[in-house]
C-alpha cells in the first residue's frame, strides 16, 4: 500500500487588537525599547483583554477562519488537537471548549503541552493520525494568552511574551507534498530553567502561593537562551543533513519567535539569507504556541506549491525540534 502524506491543506491565524508596546512597558517596568529591541528583536505585542475570555477564545477564532477559507464545515472535522500552555482551565481540554464553541462535533479533542515546541508536536502528532489511514481532517491548534501568567512587573519576562495564535488543517496530500520528515526531543532537568511553580498537584493554589506570586512564568533566562541557541539550530542543521537539503532548496524557516538572536543563530548555521526567514517577533513576541502557525498564516499568499520549509521551535521543559515539509497548495490563490 502507498504511504499515506499528511499535508497543510489551510492555515488561519488571529490576534487580539490591544497592542502593549515597547513605550507602554517603559511606564510599568524599569526598562527601554532600545533593550528590548536590541536583546529580543520585540517592538510590541498583543494583549486579550476583557473579562472572561481566554485562549479557547483566541482559538476558536482562529479556526472559524480555517474553516471557512478551506469551506468545509466544523461538523467534518474528526480530530482537534490544541497545543497550549495556558489552557482556559486544568481540565477539561481546551481542545474540547474550542470543538463546542465553533460546532466540531464529531470531533476527538484532546491537549498538548510541550510549552514553545508545542505547534510542532501536535503538528507531527496530528500527522500520524492522517498517516495511518484512519482520519482525513484533523486541527492542529496553536495558542497562548500568555499574559495570563506574566507579572508585569516582572521585566525580565514581561518584555517578550504576548497572545495569540493560529490553526492548520491537516489532511491526506493528493501529491507528494506535505510533511516528510520531524525530529522531536526533550529533556526534563532543563525543567528547573523556566516553569510555572504553582498551580499545579506539587504546589496547589494558595494564598501563600498568590503571595509569593507563584503563578507567573519563572525564567532564567541566559540559561534558557543558551540552549535554545544551540538545540534549535542542530536540529535544523540535523533535518537539512538527513534530507539532504542545502540551503538554495530550502524556500523558508519557519522559527519559533522567542528571541531575534535565536532565530539568527539558527538561520546562520542553516546558511540561510534572512530574505528566507519568517520573521514578526517585532510584532507579536513570543506567544508560545502562537509563533509557528502565525508565520505560516503571514505568510501564506508567498507560499507556492512544492516550496520546501524548515519549522524549528526551542521551550520549555526543555523541549525543541524540526519539521521539513513540502507546502501543499498555492497561497496566492
Ligand atoms: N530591560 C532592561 N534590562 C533588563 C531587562 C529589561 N526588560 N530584562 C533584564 N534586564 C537586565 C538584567 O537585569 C541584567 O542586568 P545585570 O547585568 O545588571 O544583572 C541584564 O539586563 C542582562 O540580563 P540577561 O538575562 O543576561 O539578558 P539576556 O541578554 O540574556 O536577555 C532574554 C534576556 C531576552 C530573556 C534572553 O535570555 C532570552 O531570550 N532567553 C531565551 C528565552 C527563550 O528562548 N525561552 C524559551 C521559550 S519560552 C517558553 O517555552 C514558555
Amino acid at each position: 500500500m502507498e504511504k499515506i502524506v499528511a499535508a497543510i491543506t489551510a492555515v488561519n491565524g488571529w490576534v487580539p487588537e490591544y497592542i502593549l508596546s515597547n513605550t507602554e512597558l517603559e511606564k510599568l517596568v524599569d526598562t527601554t525599547d532600545e533593550w528590548i529591541t536590541s536583546r529580543t528583536g520585540i517592538k510590541e505585542r498583543r494583549i486579550l483583554k476583557g473579562k472572561g475570555l481566554g485562549s479557547s477564545d483566541i482559538a476558536t477564532e482562529a479556526v472559524k477562519g480555517l474553516l471557512k477559507k478551506r469551506g468545509i464545515g466544523p461538523e467534518e472535522i474528526e480530530v482537534v488537537i490544541c497545543a497550549t500552555t495556558t489552557p482556559d482551565l486544568v481540565f477539561p481540554a481546551t481542545a474540547n471548549i474550542v470543538s463546542d464553541k465553533t460546532g466540531m462535533k464529531n470531533a476527538f479533542g484532546f491537549d498538548l503541552n510541550a510549552a514553545c515546541s508545542g505547534f510542532l508536536y501536535a503538528l507531527v502528532t496530528g500527522s500520524k493520525f492522517i498517516e495511518s489511514g484512519q482520519y482525513k481532517k484533523v486541527v492542529v491548534i496553536g495558542i497562548d494568552k500568555m499574559s495570563a501568567i506574566i507579572d508585569y512587573t516582572d521585566r525580565s519576562t514581561c518584555v517578550i511574551f504576548g497572545d495569540g495564535g493560529g490553526a492548520v488543517l491537516l489532511e491526506p496530500s493528493v501529491d507528494e507534498n506535505g510533511i516528510i520528515d520531524s525530529i522531536l526531543c526533550s529533556d526534563g532537568a532543563g525543567r528547573v530553567h523556566l516553569h510555572q511553580k504553582a498551580g499545579g498537584s506539587v504546589l496547589p493554589s494558595s494564598h501563600d502561593t498568590i503571595d509569593a506570586k507563584q503563578h507567573f512564568v519563572y525564567q532564567e533566562g541566559q540559561a534558557v537562551f543558551k540552549f535554545a541557541v544551540t538545540k534549535m539550530a542542530d536540529v535544523s542543521a540535523q533535518i537539512m543533513e538527513r534530507n539532504n537539503l542545502t540551503a538554495n532548496d530550502i524556500a523558508w524557516l519557519v522559527p519559533h519567535q522567542a528571541n531575534k538572536r535565536i532565530i539568527d543563530a539558527t538561520a546562520n548555521r542553516m546558511g540561510l539569507g534572512s530574505e528566507k526567514v519568517m520573521l514578526n517577533i517585532q510584532k507579536y513576541g513570543n506567544t508560545t504556541n502562537g509563533t509557528i502557525p502565525l508565520c505560516l498564516w503571514e505568510w501564506e499568499n508567498q507560499l507556492h506549491k512544492g516550496d520546501k520549509l524548515v519549522l524549528a521551535a526551542f521551550g520549555g521543559g526543555f523541549t525543541w525540534g524540526s519539521v521539513y515539509l513540502k507546502w501543499a497548495y498555492d497561497g496566492s490563490k
